[in-house]
């Protein structure tokens, strides 16, 4: 049987989110530069996409690009910006035509302007999709989202909008880039790192991780439905006991 028919389509994750990471390594054992890394990994972007709408996952995060890193030599930094342009420009059609919605998260007014003007284009012109989301990560980092959160409850507290006493986690969670969007069930990160690196520290508190060593380039749907059946065989317990999840409730 493949490895999609094997999947429990009750138990599917909503949303996934990944850390596409190991292309700067892929490409070095092709003897290329890093940015034939970048380029290779679209590919993986556009059959991962493809795969999450088949196993009907609602949503999927991409981490683009982080806020650290601008800190990449400009070089690099200029090319996957183009890249950035260059792929939202291309894939826009075919995402709209197989019903995608594209969202973006992160401190998007950083970016160029042509790649911010192409962005919004391919957002609004996919807005009123019913299938996938596709959300982009963009000059993202999770500290800088909860710091802007924090900062715009303050206002409010300050103009009487909200009571200091009524912060919760539900509107909190309003705050955030992510505030349509339910919180991941599982991450993935690729290249055999196991670290989160800023991203989604609040969405993913109870998210599943999965960690594999295949660099991103080399990741294709068949590792994503690999990920989803791990996901599939573990036992979420939300700070509750095994026996709780089996009995009935009095
Ligand atoms: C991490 O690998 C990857 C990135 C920082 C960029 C990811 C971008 C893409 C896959 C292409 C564009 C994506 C879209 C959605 C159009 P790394 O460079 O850190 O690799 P390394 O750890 O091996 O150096």
């Amino acid at each position: 049987m493949s490895l999609i028919d094997q999947i429990d389509k009750t138990k599917v994750p909503q949303h996934i989110a990944i850390i596409m990471d190991g292309n700067g390594r892929w490409a070095k054992q092709q003897g290329e530069n890093r940015i034939y890394g970048h380029y290779e990994g679209v590919n993986s972007v556009r059959d991962v996409v493809e795969g999450a709408g088949q196993s009907g996952v609602k949503f999927i995060t991409l981490y683009a690009f982080s806020t650290e890193n601008w800190n990449r030599p400009k070089e690099e930094v200029d090319a996957l910006m183009e890249l950035l342009v260059s792929t939202i420009s291309m894939e826009t059609e075919k995402l709209h035509k197989k019903n995608v919605r594209l969202q973006a998260i992160g401190n998007l007014n950083s970016l160029p302007p042509a790649c911010l003007a192409e962005l919004n284009e391919s957002i609004d012109l996919t807005s009123k999709n019913t299938g996938l989301t596709l959300v982009l990560a963009l000059s993202y980092s999770s500290k800088w989202e909860i710091i802007n959160a924090i900062k715009q409850i303050a206002v409010d507290v300050k103009n009487g909008k909200i009571e200091s006493e009524d912060i919760s986690e539900e509107n909190i969670d309003h705050y955030l880039c992510t505030k349509d969007i339910p919180d991941p069930e599982l991450m993935i990160r690729t290249s055999g790192e196991h670290r989160i690196s800023n991203f989604l520290l609040w969405q993913l508190a109870y998210a599943e991780f999965y960690f594999t060593e295949t660099l991103w380039p080399d990741f294709r749907k068949e590792d994503l439905f690999t990920a989803i059946l791990n996901y599939q065989n573990r036992e979420r317990r939300f700070g509750k006991t095994s026996e709780q999840l089996t009995q009935p409730s009095e």
